[in-house]
């Protein structure tokens, strides 16, 4: 079976939900941000404050090159930042069926508050980074997804159950 790739935006749920999708289909379950630390042996922050956005960025197409290959059978959850790249885009779409996680910005906002974890998101005025943040993107996540399901209201199980109809009604 081909790969279920989630993409969104950083709190959407991509991890959380792909976590229980995994479980329930006996999928494994691979996150892109979790096979970077790996195999840099370094946080993601770290990595940004050591070498900045860019080189985190070829890090991130760098591994989806690798995964056309060796992923399959798997639930990708990814970075928000994934798609912001063309060649990102294409590289995803080609590893199987791409399921954008939309939430409203009150429910990211809900979600990734007192996280600094995120460096994108330190610094400033987190409400104005993630609304600038989330109109540059809406874009991308549109071109890149085979489908798109709203979460805002739903549990993770909900949200797991509807990206799985919804797949498979896409023909998945
Ligand atoms: C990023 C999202 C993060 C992580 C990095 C950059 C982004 O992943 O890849 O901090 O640019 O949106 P999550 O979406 O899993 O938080």
């Amino acid at each position: 079976m081909q790969n279920l790739i989630l993409i969104g935006f950083m709190g959407a749920g991509k991890t959380s939900v792909g976590k229980y999708l995994a479980h329930k289909t006996g999928m494994t379950f691979v996150d892109t941000d979790e096979r970077i630390v790996a195999e840099q042996g370094m946080e993601i922050a770290a990595i940004f404050e050591k070498y900045g956005e860019p080189y985190f960025r070829d890090l991130e197409t760098d591994l989806l090159e690798r995964m056309q290959t060796d992923t399959e059978n798997s639930v990708i959850s990814v970075g928000g930042g994934m798609p912001v790249r063309e060649r990102n885009r294409e590289l995803l779409r080609s590893l199987g069926c791409v399921v954008w996680l939309l939430a409203s910005k009150a429910t990211i906002l809900g979600r990734v508050s007192g996280d600094g974890t995120r460096p994108m998101l330190s610094g400033g005025d987190l409400e104005a980074r993630v609304e600038r943040l989330m109109r540059a993107r809406e874009a991308f996540y549109r071109d890149a997804a085979h489908l798109m399901i709203q979460t805002d209201g739903l549990n993770i199980a909900e949200a797991a159950d509807t990206v799985l109809r919804e797949a498979r009604k896409f023909g998945y």
